[in-house]
């Protein structure tokens, strides 16, 4: 709902605005390095691209350089928002520039990559996916909007909310995994963490939903590459998690680099006009992706950038980040009648009515240097990073070694296990050298004693910690990968301690699934540690001691072989041929079908019964109950998972779908009855026709620990 007083002066506003200073606002505006000569980002990454410059060189020079934020365009209204400003100081003297010397004294609002944590990182979203938990989801976002906020950012670009299927696409690490449901509550729980139910408050940060539309179904998992499917998959399987994210209220979209079935997002008048704003009623501001208008002309869409800027308009964009072409061709489009002046005055209220509602007008400077400081890695913040980490890591393995005795002897193998800088994952824009804690560092903070593996010696001990698995900058953005082994050194590693015969715990860091064949067979346990974030290494030692029962289950399907990707996930639609001995069946002759590790799938120290599954009809769905009891004898959190399946139905329908879960803590030997009610849409899906259909008829119901694990009640359904 609109708020009138708001809308009153976005009017007043416009009508002082100068075809000039609307257009003003349309951009983002990126820092430029000064130096001798003046580079952008975008120059600097085409160095990287081409060779003239290595990574670490382009990230020592970006972060030293004394960036240059275009001070005279701000002053003359070109400037609408800022991307990657961080400081309290600088935004308010910049933000001072805005308000009081242009003309009208429009503010700025600044955006920044706040994914995971801002100074006090967590675990990697699709680690902290794997907590289950919205209401932790929700806190470690207040968390970040905290920090971030007192570091003057306005809006960040999260939650994503892309369901990824192929864990060869190294965005798979900034996802809530392959369902639908988990990324859209993980999405909207993230909303509320950032957002607040008030904007205005200091620490309320702007979520931006991305990466619209289906951005995780890009083809090979290949990064930025074509997404294409049908408008039914596309419905059922893609669009609720960004409209879920999108009605808890964020206040701006992204549309995704990708095109869909030959249509760029950036200009895809469907997606961002027809879907989002008159279907969903949306009404905050879209800004592209970085450089993704001009980037049109790469797709083979747009003529020029002229041309890109026009179809992103008419489509739908209101900001541009970065690429510069609203900037420079609006105004001519709009003199040109190629752009209607009603366009572009949609465009600047979108934009305005956010700047409004953060309350940037009246109260333009939010943060001080002392305010900055004091919001960072408190104690709080540390805690929960620590609590967050400790319910992502998945124990995917354990033949009765672990929790380890208070005493033990350990060999500690493997570079990851030493770097804490490494643990931050991708995506940690503003993380410092030393925020985060490698597991020696918390080995050396409890004065656990411990002996270094070495390529010649392998140490006395009774265990060895063995780390494996990926860098941070193996996953995330452009990062997607052909194989998904174990590197060579890793194998030859594990290999080494499996055949000094004692006992091995595999820890893996990484961004995504990785096949991690090689790890069970040398391995007596495997802890699956994704980047954990600030507190890794406590986190790591307080699951490994038992100190507190690992309850992560998976989100994302660990493959066996690379060559099953894609298709391994829990909700694939069923063939005619399913699997199955016989040799014309739907398989690999290499391969299995069956993921290593399935959705869902988590160990702990304890152990579950579940019994007595009832279902049945009612008026707004269907109610499910089952009791889950713990048998072992350690208290323990269980995700309780509850699936459909419709046997027979108007179109193939997926061999399971994901309704609902909860997480329960049960004391040895309690029993729970945890009860569910899925609602008759989640039932649903687009007929032949694009119907929406729920059909009458059986639906099966399976509850239990993980996918592979459940017990099974029938209901027959009747829509009248
Ligand atoms: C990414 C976005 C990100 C943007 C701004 C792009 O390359 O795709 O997810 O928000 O950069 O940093």
């Amino acid at each position: 709902m609109k708020n009138p007083e708001i809308e009153k002066r976005i009017k007043d506003l416009l009508e002082k605005m100068t075809l000039e200073e609307k257009v003003g606002q349309l951009h983002q505006a990126g820092g430029s390095i000064v130096g001798a000569f003046e580079l952008s980002f975008e120059e600097v990454l085409t160095m990287v691209q081409d060779g003239r410059m290595t990574e670490e060189e382009a990230h020592k020079m970006i972060s030293a350089a004394e960036l240059d934020w275009h001070e005279d365009d701000l002053r003359a209204g070109r400037i609408g928002s800022y991307l990657g400003l961080v400081g309290s100081e600088k935004m308010n003297r910049l933000q001072r520039i805005a308000v009081e010397e242009s003309r009208l004294g429009i503010p700025l609002i600044n955006g920044f990559d706040v994914i995971h944590g801002f100074r006090t990182i967590a675990p990697i979203p699709l680690a902290e996916s794997c907590a289950w938990e919205p209401e932790l989801w929700q806190r470690t976002a207040r968390m970040s909007a905290e920090e971030a906020t007192a570091a003057g950012v306005h809006m960040t670009f999260s939650p994503m909310v892309d369901v990824s299927k192929d864990p060869r696409w190294g965005r798979i690490a900034e996802s809530a995994g392959e369902d639908a449901l988990l990324n859209g509550l993980f999405g909207e729980a993230k909303v509320k963490g950032y957002q607040t139910d008030d904007l205005t408050r200091h620490d309320a940060l702007a979520a931006c939903v991305k990466h619209f539309a289906a951005y995780g179904a890009a083809e090979g998992g290949r990064d930025y590459n074509r997404v294409d499917m049908s408008p039914q998959r596309f419905e059922e399987e893609y669009l609720p998690s960004y409209e879920r994210a999108v009605k808890a209220g964020a206040r701006a979209v992204m549309p995704a680099f990708n095109d869909i079935s030959g249509m760029p997002c950036s200009v895809n008048k469907k997606l961002l006009t027809d879907i989002l704003r008159k279907r969903w009623g949306f009404d905050g501001m879209t800004i592209s992706d970085a450089n993704a208008i001009a980037e049109c002309i790469n797709h083979g869409i747009a003529a020029d950038r002229r041309d890109a800027a026009r179809q992103a308009l008419n489509a739908g964009m209101d900001m541009d980040m970065t690429s510069g072409c609203f900037l420079d061709h609006v105004k001519e489009l709009v003199e040109a009648g190629k752009v209607s002046m009603d366009k572009l005055d949609e465009a600047v209220s979108n934009i305005l009515r956010l700047k409004f509602e953060l309350g940037l007008f009246d109260d333009p400077y939010r943060s001080s240097a002392e305010q900055e400081k004091a919001a960072m890695l408190t104690p709080a913040h540390r805690a929960l990073a620590r609590e967050a980490a400790q319910k992502s890591m998945v124990l995917l393995k354990n033949d009765g070694l672990l929790p380890l005795k208070q005493g033990i002897r350990i060999g500690l193998a493997g570079t990851l296990a030493s770097n804490g800088d490494e643990m931050c994952g991708t995506w940690a824009g503003a993380v410092q050298p030393g925020d985060c804690k490698s597991l020696r560092d918390g080995l050396d903070a409890e004065q656990i004693r411990y002996s270094m593996v070495t390529e010649e010696l392998l140490p006395e001990c009774d265990v060895f910690l063995c780390a494996v698995g990926e860098r941070k900058a193996e996953s995330g953005e452009a990062s997607s990968r052909a194989s998904l082994e174990l590197t060579e050194a890793d194998k030859t590693l594990l290999n080494r301690l499996k055949e000094s015969g004692r006992p091995v715990v595999a820890i893996v860091f990484a961004g995504r699934p990785l096949c991690l064949g090689p790890a069970v067979e040398c391995a007596d346990a495997i802890l699956m540690a994704w980047h954990p974030g600030a507190e890794a290494g406590p986190a790591i030692l307080d699951l490994l001691f038992g100190r507190v029962n690992p309850s992560a289950k998976l989100t994302a399907s660990f493959p066996e072989a690379t060559g099953q990707c894609p298709t391994m996930y829990y909700d694939h639609i069923r063939t005619g041929r399913p699997a199955g001995k016989f040799k014309y069946t739907s398989k690999y002759l290499d391969a299995p079908v069956e993921p290593l590790f399935p959705f869902g799938f988590g160990l702990s120290y304890t152990s579950y019964q579940y019994s007595d599954i009832f279902a049945v009809q009612t008026e707004k769905g269907i109610h499910a109950e089952i009791t889950v009891q713990n048998t072992g004898d350690v208290d323990g959190d269980e995700i309780v998972q509850c699936y459909f399946r419709d046997p027979v139905a108007q179109r193939v329908r997926p061999i399971r779908k994901l309704a609902a879960f909860e997480k329960v803590t049960l004391q040895p030997g309690e029993s729970k009855r945890i009860a569910f009610d899925i609602p008759k849409e989640a039932l649903g899906y687009y007929d032949q026709d694009m119907n929406f259909v729920i059909d009458d008829g059986l639906i099966e119901i399976h509850i239990g620990g993980s996918v592979r694990d459940t017990l099974q009640a029938n209901v027959e359904y009747h829509n009248s």
